[in-house]
């Protein structure tokens, strides 16, 4: 799972919380990645990765990489800044850049994503859309088998989704169809 507002404790948090819960009840180990405690660098462009699918970024992206690959499934959680996922994930999206400049990489397990995106007053139908964007890229949907976004508004403080039941029940839902064959 990953976080990636920089609102400790948030929104986004409290829903990767509730789908982390729920897929401990069905016996799966969950390792929670939180963008905010780590260094990732913007990509740079360079296209040195294409050689051999290593960034010549020394920060914590590789290791990132490394345990997306071996998850079984993904569910990661992303504040709307701007009608679009907040730089912190985009980031991380932009440094995937050497698993389509290497033509040799090898892309690992095939999974499941979940995406949640946490927002005030976008519309969900076109947030839906920014991450069908990102999912449906070849280079991307080689390595997923099925995603499903949940959108949730009117987030207008930082405890919503954590004081907002149906939206944690949300969560779940995302969470047990992660987990299930
Ligand atoms: C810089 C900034 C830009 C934002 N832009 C939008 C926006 O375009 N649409 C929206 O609905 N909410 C927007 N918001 C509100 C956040 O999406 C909302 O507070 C979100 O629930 C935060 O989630 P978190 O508690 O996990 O950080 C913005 C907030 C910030 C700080």
């Amino acid at each position: 799972m990953i976080t990636s507002s920089p609102v400790a404790g948030g929104n986004g948090d409290a829903l990767i919380e509730a789908a982390k819960a729920e897929v401990e009840k069905a016996g799966a180990k969950v390792q929670i990645v939180h963008v905010r405690q780590k260094k990732i660098g913007f990509c740079h462009g360079c296209y040195a990765c294409e050689k051999n699918g290593v960034c010549i970024q020394k920060d914590d992206f590789m290791d990132i990489l490394r345990q997306i690959h071996e998850a079984d499934a993904i569910i990661a959680a992303a504040p709307i800044y701007y009608n679009c996922m907040a730089a912190q994930m985009i980031t991380l999206v932009n440094r995937l850049c050497c698993t389509f400049a290497c033509k040799t990489y090898q892309i690992g397990l095939k999974k499941k994503v979940g995406a949640f995106l946490t927002c005030t007053g976008s519309d969900v139908e076109e947030m839906k859309h920014h991450v069908w964007n990102i999912l449906t890229l070849p280079s991307v949907n080689r390595a997923i088998t099925a995603f499903q976004t949940e959108v949730f508004t009117r987030c207008g403080s930082h405890d919503t989704c954590r004081q907002t039941p149906e939206y944690l029940e949300r969560a779940r839902k995302i969470a047990q169809w992660a987990v299930e064959d």
